[in-house]
């Protein structure tokens, strides 16, 4: 049952993660954003010992701020990077504090398969393996994808009533596993913000919006992508210029996926295998791939 409830189960530190995250632009200014938060959450003892170097005791703040709950939330539009970030950002932490770490992440597509009836079930699964796994002194993240699908608002009228228990054993066990001493964190990515039950937003000790990359993200991804294939600074520049909002694509910009998943495959399709890229292939494929739509 448990194997069934994730779609991946990583011990981390993981090299893998630690390559794509050197990637991924704009990741060292997301991860100096939630580090701290996430090392308080996660490294409560290491709050009394702050308390106790600054204050020579365990000010009544500690309490306090070892109340919070062990979520975070990122929200933002399709393929700005929420996924990728949460995984890395774990790895990261994981690293850097020279621990063990495990990372789960929890399938939605269940309810693809008309399982809805056992949503309740499966996030009590994902909670008792959190909860194992945390106990192995290990930190242990729970990556909740998608979660729209699981945490949408209680209060809407079609909602069925297994989802209303799914979104309150939600709620019920993000209250427990504060318990847990802290060694538990769980991120929700979700693509719309706006239908998550509030009693799960204000429960988030963070809450990033993720964005598509403006014209000097797209720059920096181009650069990082293109290197060796000898394009001109001007080039590069007017590639980004084109795939970013206000480009040819008018308000709409490239999402990080478009680029690496869209874009860059159908500029190498064009080129391969008779010749190598060049700038008027990859001009041609920004004119032909259009756009993500975007996600309101
Ligand atoms: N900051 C980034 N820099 C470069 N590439 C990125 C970045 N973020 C995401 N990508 C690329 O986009 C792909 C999709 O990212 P990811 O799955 O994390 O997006 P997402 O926001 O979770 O999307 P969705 O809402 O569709 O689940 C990644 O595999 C990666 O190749
Ligand atoms: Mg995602």
């Amino acid at each position: 049952m448990v194997q069934d409830t994730f779609d991946t189960q990583r011990e981390l530190p993981s090299r893998e993660l630690e390559n794509i995250a050197e990637t991924l632009v704009g990741f060292e200014r997301h991860y100096e954003a939630l580090k701290n938060h996430l090392m308080v959450v996660l490294m409560s003892d290491r709050v009394d010992e702050w308390s106790k170097k600054y204050y020579e005791q365990i000010i009544p703040l500690c309490k306090v701020i070892q109340q919070r709950y062990p979520l975070f939330l990122f929200s933002g539009d399709v393929g700005t990077g929420k996924t990728v970030t949460a995984e890395c950002a774990a790895n990261r932490l994981t690293k850097e504090m020279e621990r063990e770490g495990f990372l789960l992440k929890l399938s939605t597509r269940v309810r693809g398969k008309g399982l809805h009836g056992e949503m309740s079930q499966l996030i009590q699964d994902a909670f008792e393996n959190l909860t194992t796994q945390a106990g192995k002194r290990r930190l242990s993240f729970l990556l909740i994808d998608e979660a729209d699908s699981i945490a949408s608002l209680r209060s809407t009228e079609q909602m069925h009533q297994e989802e209303k228990a799914a979104v309150n054993t939600l709620i019920q066990k993000i209250d427990e596993i504060r318990q847990v001493g802290g060694r538990a964190v769980v991120f929700l990515c979700t693509n719309r913000a706006n239908v998550i039950d509030q009693a799960v937003v204000r429960r988030a000790a963070l809450h990033i919006e993720f964005s598509r990359p403006n014209e000097e993200e797209c720059l920096e991804l181009l650069k990082h992508d293109l290197q060796g294939i000898g394009l001109t600074s001007k080039e590069l520049r007017e590639l980004a210029s084109l795939t970013s909002a206000g480009g040819h694509y008018g308000d709409n910009g490239y999402t990080f996926s478009d680029f690496r998943l869209r874009f860059l495959p159908e500029a190498i399709a064009r080129a391969f295998p008779n010749q190598g890229l060049t700038f008027d292939i990859l001009k041609e494929a920004a004119l032909v791939v259009k756009p993500s739509p975007r996600i309101d």
